[in-house]
């Protein structure tokens, strides 16, 4: 039998909810133990997904000495605090986007993982799915030839609650962090870092960014157009326009989907028959790694996660938003 990794999470809502369902499908996982705040919760949610154990505190779960690996699922705000404590209790850690609310955040946390040599990644999710994986290889190989613009939007109408992580500015709220950072990833992985930023935001009444529209400028002339917004559905795909065709990514973009390529007056559609939600990609890939006693994943690195985290970092001097 192939070895298994038991898995723990910490903050038990809708993400986490949508990472076990992909975690059932992982061959080398176990989803072993739960926890929540709330330990009723705790012990419906371990039930549902059939964890063997439920806690209802956070602490408790990294005291089990049986949980080899922590998923963290909560706001944004918690994850540098949540994923301190999951390394001084020797725990690997399993990040949710964005990593952390800034690049200092982030790089307290990976310097005490390389301090305790303790596996650590960002759940950039989209890194590990089939349809961007070929699209990254095609376009690295230059398969596609010379790129001349690279636009990409997330968008989808939230309502206004101050209470809400979305909209609350002590959570982590606004568009940038919770979706914007999608077309950011897209650009930055297939571009690397951009030469300079320019970007405009309309902000909620809480502070946070309700919409930001960024422009990447590299020293290559490619027109770098990348959007997030919570105030109405927008395509949520990604158009790439080359000199002799045209590669988008459909809608939603950054979950499974398909790839439409034109060229010469004709195009293809290319499904990649995931059959799973998608998280079953990354989760596997964590446990992999684990499996092989490695500290850092081979596809999205620690320096890829605070180069990142610098990029929104940047964007948001840009349209003077601090956390
Ligand atoms: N990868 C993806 O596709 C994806 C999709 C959506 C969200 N995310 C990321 O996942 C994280 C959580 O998002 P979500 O949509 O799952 O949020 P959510 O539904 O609001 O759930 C967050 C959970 O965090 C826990 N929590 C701890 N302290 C909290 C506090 N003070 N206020 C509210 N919740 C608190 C709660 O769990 P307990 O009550 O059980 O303690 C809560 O249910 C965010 O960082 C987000 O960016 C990723």
């Amino acid at each position: 039998m192939s070895q298994k990794i038991k898995w723990g999470i910490l903050g038990l809502g809708k993400i986490a909810g949508k990472y076990c369902d992909g975690l059932r499908h992982a061959s080398n996982a176990e989803l072993y133990a739960v926890a929540s705040r709330d330990l009723n919760k705790a012990e419906e949610f371990a039930s549902e997904f059939e964890a063997e154990k439920s806690y209802g505190s956070y602490v408790e779960l990294l005291k089990d000495e049986q949980v080899q690996v922590v998923y963290i699922a909560t706001p944004h705000a918690f994850h540098h605090e949540l994923a301190i404590k999951c390394i001084e209790h020797g725990k690997a850690v399993l990040c949710e986007k964005p990593f952390a609310l800034n690049y200092k955040q982030a790089n307290e946390m990976i310097s005490l993982a390389k301090e305790k040599n303790i596996f650590i990644m960002e759940a950039l999710w989209t890194a590990f799915l089939p349809h961007f994986r070929d699209l990254e290889t095609k376009f690295k190989n230059k398969e596609y030839g010379k790129l001349k613009s690279l636009k990409a939007d997330f968008g989808f109408p939230a309502e206004f609650d101050e209470t809400k992580r979305l909209f609350n500015k002590t959570l982590g709220g606004g568009s940038l962090l919770d979706i914007g950072i999608y077309p950011v990833f897209l650009a930055y992985r297939l571009l690397g870092m951009p030469n300079r930023i320019t970007a405009e935001a309309q902000l909620a009444e809480t502070g946070v960014d309700e919409s930001c529209d960024i422009k990447f400028h590299y020293d290559q002339d490619i027109d770098v157009e990348l959007t997030s917004t919570f105030k109405e559905k927008t395509p949520t795909e990604a158009i790439l326009e080359f000199e002799e065709s045209k590669v988008i990514m459909n809608s939603r973009f950054h979950e499974p989907t398909s790839i439409t390529t034109h060229k010469d007056g004709k195009h293809e559609v290319r499904d990649y028959g995931v059959e799973n939600n998608g998280y079953t990609y990354e989760a596997e890939h964590v446990g992999e790694m684990l499996l092989n006693n490695k500290t850092e994943s081979d596809i999205w690195s620690i320096e890829n996660t605070l180069e990142l985290m610098q990029l929104l970092d940047s964007i948001r001097k840009e349209i003077k938003l601090e956390y």
